[in-house]
């Protein structure tokens, strides 16, 4: 008791210190209610979190790794005087798991890092999608996230390649031919990612574009995403009233926690469960390197892309799909996602009370987890009509039965408790418009969402 007394006492002093002699508190973010205290509002963070892991794992694995195809004088596990010598790339990854203390630990909690960053963002981003963030006044942050997630793929689809081997080769060039045929951008980006068209060019590019230009640009836009949530402030729950729009109650105003150190501290405790598990999962399971580039005594390596990309590949081997129809697809969803402030634009918020753009986002999760499925069970298997159509239609079928079913037993609820609350004659309390907040310290609610009859 006496020893916890004194260490809280020191803790406070010390942190006091810190806080005077550096003003932090100056740079903390807003702080934020404390109903917030919970995972599915610091989505986001995590996210940032599994970038930074990927930023510090990737920066060790530069100490060893070369961006060469040139095969290097060390035997990398294949007898002396092959004749198909490996690439230097992959020699140094073969060198990095097999001779390095750590070494397959590191490169294949970069490997999961990547994995869990990339499923994180889609959980960010359909958390978001779900809960109606995207609305005014946030339109801003939902385009800059879409750029963020794409950033974020291409960060996968560069790094692919990196340790050379035959598998990532195959697959790279298929999502060459995928990019070249982009409308308009395509012949743009051709250049940038062929280089002067040799494997040496293909290599050193891909590796730019994975250690500086794609890292530099997500931090770019990572800076002006946080700009952006520090400006608006994190969304209020979404409203079950499809009347108004959700704001924060009087008491939720009241009940702010500073960033520092408590929300930081909560999000830093999630990052390091995050980095325990990836170790753990990486010492368990590491990750095998497939065979290299050019081995001629490797025939017949199927072309598979990571899992992230696999709903693509299949898209292709559906009978009559073209590249070019498949590349249209995928920015018509683009597009679509980049829109989607602006063509839902009512005030609406809660899920229910937005059955089209729920039905539409759920057929996107759901066609994305088949196809990758698909994908991985028959990759490169064309696949014929009939099969397309049996999986397809009872899929989204079913999909608008149970999104209409939800819409509708929650219309009649809405409806009995609009009923019964005129009837008792009063307004519900929680939507009242707020009072301004008592304390200067908290920030009052974004001038948008305090007035409950703009738009
Ligand atoms: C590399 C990817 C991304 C990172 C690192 C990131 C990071 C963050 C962070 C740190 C926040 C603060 C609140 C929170 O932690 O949830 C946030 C909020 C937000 N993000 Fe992202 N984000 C990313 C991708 C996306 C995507 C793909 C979208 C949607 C297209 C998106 C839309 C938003 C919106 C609308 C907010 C405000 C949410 C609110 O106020 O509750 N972000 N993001």
């Amino acid at each position: 008791m006496a020893f916890e007394r004194w260490f809280n006492r020191t803790l406070n002093r010390v942190w006091g210190l810190i806080e005077d002699r550096t003003g932090m508190p100056k740079w903390a973010l807003r702080p934020q209610p404390a109903f917030t205290f919970k995972p599915s509002y610091w989505t986001g963070a995590f996210v940032a979190n599994s970038f930074i892991f990927q930023i510090l794992t990737g920066m060790l694995l530069l100490l060893y790794y070369q961006p060469t195809v040139n095969p290097t004088f060390t035997s990398c596990g294949q007898p002396l005087g092959s004749l198909s010598p490996s690439p230097g790339a992959w020699c140094s990854t073969f060198y990095l798991i097999h001779s390095v203390p750590m070494g397959a630990l590191l490169l294949t909690t970069h490997l999961y890092g990547a994995y869990a960053m990339i499923f994180l963002a889609f959980v960010h981003f359909f958390r978001g999608y779900y809960m109606g963030v995207y609305k005014r006044p946030r339109e801003l942050s939902w385009i800059v996230g879409s750029l963020l997630l794409l950033l974020t793929l291409g960060m996968g689809f560069t790094g692919y390649l990196l340790p050379y081997t035959q598998l990532s080769f195959n697959a790279t060039q298929v999502g060459l031919v995928l990019a070249l045929r982009l409308p308009y951008a395509g012949p743009l980006i051709g250049p940038l990612l062929l280089g002067d068209g040799t494997a040496q060019g293909l290599l050193s590019r891909m590796f730019a574009a994975h250690v500086v230009l794609i890292p530099l640009a997500l931090g770019a836009l990572l800076y002006a995403h946080i700009a952006l949530f520090e400006s608006h402030g994190i969304a209020p729950p979404a409203s079950s009233d499809p009347l108004q729009r959700r704001r924060f109650t009087h008491t939720e105003d009241q009940q702010h926690v500073p960033f520092m150190p408590h929300i930081l501290l909560y999000i830093t405790k999630w990052a390091l469960l995050y980095a325990g598990i990836l170790f753990g999962l990486a010492a368990l399971w590491p990750w095998d390197l497939p065979t290299y580039v050019g081995n001629l005594a490797a025939a017949g390596v199927v072309t598979e892309p990571d899992w992230y990309f696999l709903w693509l590949f299949k898209l292709v081997d559906f009978y009559g799909v073209t590249p070019i129809i498949a590349v249209g697809a995928s920015n018509v969803v683009l597009v679509y996602v980049l829109l989607l402030p602006l063509l839902d634009r009512s005030k609406a918020t809660h899920p229910r009370d937005r059955p089209l753009f729920i039905y539409l986002a759920t057929c996107l999760v759901e066609f994305f987890i088949l196809m990758t499925v698909w994908g991985g069970l028959t990759p490169g298997v064309q696949i014929l009509p009939p099969a397309i159509a049996q999986r397809l239609v009872p899929l989204f079928a079913v999909n608008a039965i149970v999104v209409a079913l939800f819409h509708y037993r929650y219309r009649i609820s809405y409806r009995r408790r609009l009923a019964a609350r005129e009837a008792a004659g009063r307004l519900d309390g929680a939507y009242a418009p707020a009072p301004v907040p008592a304390s200067p310290s908290v920030p009052a609610p974004s001038a948008m969402e305090a007035s409950p009859l703009r738009d």
